[in-house]
């Protein structure tokens, strides 16, 4: 695997000729670059594809075709300043954010090729595609505006695609441009086309990606790269070039929650000190109120210098994302590396536990006993996965159990760090939302990570309700640890305290079978209650309805419900019909993998429907009531549950008797 080292001498060569001298320039012809750069609108690109699907000759075509301008001139620029070592150009205004990866100490084998036309500018990533190459596909997608996939219409929707394709979608790259190249060999035929569109949108929409182009075209042929071909009349939309040029991406960036990491402290004299860094989101102006992360001081900004730390030159009244800029403060404040700068009322979460979606890069597994470092905006810290909710398969991104994430696999996690991170969803924040993971023995990096929108979209909804309600959670609340822990009372009662929850749609035998067993387990005298949806929306739960976020509050406040009882001593059984595994997953990391069990009652729609206990499923399809479990909003059946049972199988003493063999 080519080093770090040959990863950054390939960003400073546009084409893979060692032998060219790129021209040096002169101070007019820098002001001149630089103009053209602060005006035209970048593009980022990333490829993704298989080995042989014609990458490599799509981009040649694309760079020869379009008489694109190598940026010979950015080239030499960067060397020029690089080779004196000089900080008089800042490197950032050309590479902006590929900055951060070299940071990181990512070993990747991206080149990242610069390119322009009369309309725009380019940053295009070209990664190689085989599968061990996951990793560099997920570094160059991780900055990206857009990623091209390429399917070679031959072989069609492969693995390899639908991996790529994921991760892009992790990695929360906007759009996705699907090339689907070698149209010749298969006679141009719109018929094939058209297959592979529907095949790839019907896989797209478990993906969240909403904007999908598709062009077809011949990269060693030229079709449809720059001019549009003649060789398919039927197509009758735009060539890769011209999508590229014109496709908007000026609205991706946030510009509403200013996050400054601080990257480093600058104290060139006494009276002087700024914090440097790139803005990944929001804006700021001379003069606002700032709050520091994690001390929770504030301050206001006193002077926003772009390049030069003397206030005398380049100083700006304001700055934006996704600016690189010195910010000095009106108050001495103790700031380090790795703090983060933002707005008194708009915060984001500080973590030491969260979820995360996380894409493996390294041969070796990920270890649930080993410590990594996790790598977040400029912020570093030690931290474990300390549970593994799933894995994705690849084929039908169906989830599955694993107890380890190998080599390109993606899983859902739970991850503790040892100090906090400032974290936003990184579907509102990518900057934010994205971590990498670092071996600590090697420094390899050995996962990329995506912060989970679930958690993140409760924590928007509470700030959003927090504002409503100008209520503000304390910093200054404590955990208060009593004498008597669970496992003194449960040698006490003599039973392990357990939390069996049974999930399945409405009227498939919950209640009826959660009734029974509490009774039996009563008369046997074990400690035991019982907790019901229906029940609970009577009372703790009675300002909630039937929306997603409703449900996901519902199965939350009766977890932490749970929880408490057996942290009494005495177990649950629960009969909530939770739909959503994710929802479900939540409820087991409150009360505890080890006490969680769940029950499926997987009794079939049609047998709910027709027993109809209250009369729901026909106000449903009368369409008088919205929203309803199996009708009209979604049931998502248990992986592995502890217990299955289906009521219109067994009898209610057979479901009842499967369900105590877990107490
Ligand atoms: S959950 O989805 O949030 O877990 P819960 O188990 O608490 O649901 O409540 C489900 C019960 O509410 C059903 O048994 C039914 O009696 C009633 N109900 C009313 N409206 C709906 C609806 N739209 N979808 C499902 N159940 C509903």
């Amino acid at each position: 695997m080519p080093n770090q080292s040959l990863a950054i001498a390939q960003q400073f060569s546009h084409t893979t000729s060692e032998t060219e001298t790129p021209t040096l320039l002169s101070a007019d012809e820098v002001r001149t670059v630089l103009a053209r750069n602060e005006q035209s609108t970048l593009l980022r690109i990333s490829t993704a594809g298989s080995v042989d699907d014609g990458k490599s000759t799509l981009i040649g075509r694309l760079l020869r075709d379009s008489k694109s301008v190598y940026d010979d001139h950015l080239v030499a620029l960067e060397k020029k300043a690089v080779k004196r070592g000089s900080d008089e150009i800042d490197l950032s205004l050309l590479t902006d954010g590929l900055k951060a990866e070299q940071e990181q100490g990512i070993t990747i084998d991206v080149a990242y090729r610069y390119f322009s036309t009369q309309r725009r500018r380019f940053i295009l990533a070209d990664t190689p595609g085989h599968e061990q190459y996951t990793r560099n596909m997920a570094t160059g997608a991780s900055t990206a505006d857009l990623t091209i996939i390429l399917i070679d219409a031959r072989k069609g929707v492969l693995i390899q695609t639908k991996r790529h394709s994921l991760i892009a979608s992790l990695l929360g790259v906007p759009r996705l441009l699907v090339a689907i190249n070698k149209m010749d060999l298969v006679d141009y035929s719109e018929t094939r086309f058209s297959e592979l569109v529907n095949e790839y949108t019907e896989f797209a929409a478990k993906l969240g990606i909403t904007e999908i182009k598709f062009i077809p075209v011949s990269a060693l042929r030229g079709d449809n790269i720059v001019a549009r071909s003649a060789a398919m009349p039927w197509y009758a939309g735009e060539s890769i070039l011209e999508y590229l040029e014109s496709v908007f991406v000026a609205g991706d960036s946030n510009q509403v929650d200013f996050r400054f990491p601080v990257q480093y402290v600058i104290r060139p004299n006494q009276d002087y000190r700024g914090y440097a860094g790139q803005i990944r989101s929001g804006h700021i102006r001379v003069g606002d109120e700032i709050l520091i992360l994690p001390s929770h001081k504030r301050s206001k900004v006193r002077s926003i210098e772009y390049l030069d730390p003397d206030p005398a030159k380049r100083s700006l009244a304001a700055a934006t994302v996704p600016q690189s800029v010195t910010i000095s403060l009106e108050d001495e404040l103790d700031i380090s590396r790795g703090d983060m700068i933002v707005r008194p009322r708009n915060v984001p979460e500080s973590r030491q536990e969260f979820e995360a979606m996380l894409v493996w890069m390294s041969e070796e597994p990920l270890d649930l006993r080993r410590s990594y470092i996790v790598h977040h905006t400029s912020r570093e810290t030690k931290g474990v996965v300390t549970d593994i909710a799933y894995r994705m398969e690849m084929e039908s991104l169906h989830r599955e159990k694993g107890s380890t994430l190998n080599l390109n696999e993606i899983g859902r996690v739970s991850i503790r760090t040892t100090s906090p991170l400032f974290i936003d969803p990184y579907d509102r924040n990518r900057a934010t939302g994205n971590f990498i993971l670092i071996d600590a023995q090697t420094f390899h990096t050995v996962a990329a990570g995506m912060c989970l929108d679930r958690v993140s979209t409760q924590e928007l909804l509470r700030r959003e309700h927090d504002e409503a309600t100008a209520y503000r959670r304390s910093n200054d609340l404590h955990r208060e640890s009593g004498s008597i822990d669970r496992n003194a009372r449960e040698s006490r009662v003599g039973h392990r305290t357990i939390t069996v929850w049974c999930t399945g749609l409405s009227g498939s035998g919950k209640s009826t079978i959660a009734r029974e067993v509490e009774a039996k387990l009563f008369e046997l005298g074990r400690p035991i209650y019982r907790l019901d949806g229906d029940n609970l929306r009577h009372g703790l739960n009675a300002d909630l309805g039937f929306s997603l976020h409703d449900r996901s509050e519902n199965i939350r406040r009766t977890a932490e419900v749970a929880k408490l009882f057996n942290d009494a001593g005495i177990s649950v059984i629960c009969s909530l019909i939770s739909p959503l595994a994710e929802d479900r997953i939540q409820a087991r990391s409150i009360i505890g993998a080890e006490h969680f069990l769940e029950v499926f009652v997987s009794t079939p729609l049609e047998e709910c429907e027709r027993r109809d206990p209250h009369g729901l499923y026909r106000k449903a399809r009368a369409g008088e009531l919205k929203s309803f479990t199996g009708i009209d909003s979604p049931y998502e059946a248990p992986i592995a549950p502890a217990q299955t049972v289906d009521t219109s199988r067994l009898s209610i003493e057979e479901s009842v008797q499967a369900v105590l063999e877990l107490f």
